[in-house]
């Protein structure tokens, strides 16, 4: 039986994949343990990683965890940053605060069709049942980390992207069926 094209916004064929989940991408970099972050940082200096999550993300709205965004060095200029705390008065200083993930979704999808989920571990793991595309920069080595990626199964991604730079591969996955 063939797949109905349909082309409201959202909808299979017109950006949403075929379970109905609208375009929303994640990025992260993650070791081989997949460990992402260690004490609020992150467990490794990479230039090239920082230059891909820059080209990646800029222009986008981006949804990332408190602890996320206050481990930022300073502003992300040409991006929206949209950040999670469940703090009632909490006030982000060249961010929008959201309260659930739902919200900050929304507020990014007013301005962006495919905001970019940047972590950290707690906020990963919530949003990667919604997400349909990932970038992942995968470094062949293990480090000590108290923060890691949820385990993904391979199967349910199809890689469109590899681009291998010494020990990174900087990947593109789209969710498959
Ligand atoms: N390698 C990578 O690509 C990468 C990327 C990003 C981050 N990291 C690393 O990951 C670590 C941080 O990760 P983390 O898991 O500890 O913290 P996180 O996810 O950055 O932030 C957690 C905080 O976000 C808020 N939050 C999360 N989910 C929420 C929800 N559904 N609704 C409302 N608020 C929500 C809460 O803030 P409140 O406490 O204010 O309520 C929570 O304490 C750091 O080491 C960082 O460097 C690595």
């Amino acid at each position: 039986m063939s797949k109905t094209k349909r082309t409201a916004r959202g909808e299979a064929g017109a950006g949403g994949d075929g379970a109905g989940r609208l375009p929303l991408a994640l990025i992260a970099c993650v070791g081989r343990n997949r460990a992402i972050g260690l004490r609020g940082r992150l467990p490794w200096r990479s230039a090239e990683d920082l230059a891909h999550f820059r080209v990646v993300t800029m222009g986008h709205a981006l949804v990332m965890g408190r602890v996320t965004f206050e481990s930022l060095p300073g502003p992300l200029a040409g991006r929206k940053v949209i950040v999670l705390s469940r703090k009632a008065e909490y006030a982000a200083r060249n961010g929008i605060v959201a309260h659930s993930l739902d919200e900050a979704i929304r507020v990014a999808r007013a301005t962006d069709a495919e905001p970019i989920v940047c972590g950290g571990a707690t906020v990963y793991a919530e949003a990667l049942p919604l997400v349909t595309r990932l970038y992942l920069t995968e470094i062949a080595r293990d480090f000590e980390g108290d923060a890691f990626f949820p385990r993904i199964n391979e199967a349910d991604w199809r890689e469109t992207d590899r681009r291998r730079v010494g020990e990174l591969a900087f990947r593109t996955l789209e969710r498959a069926g």
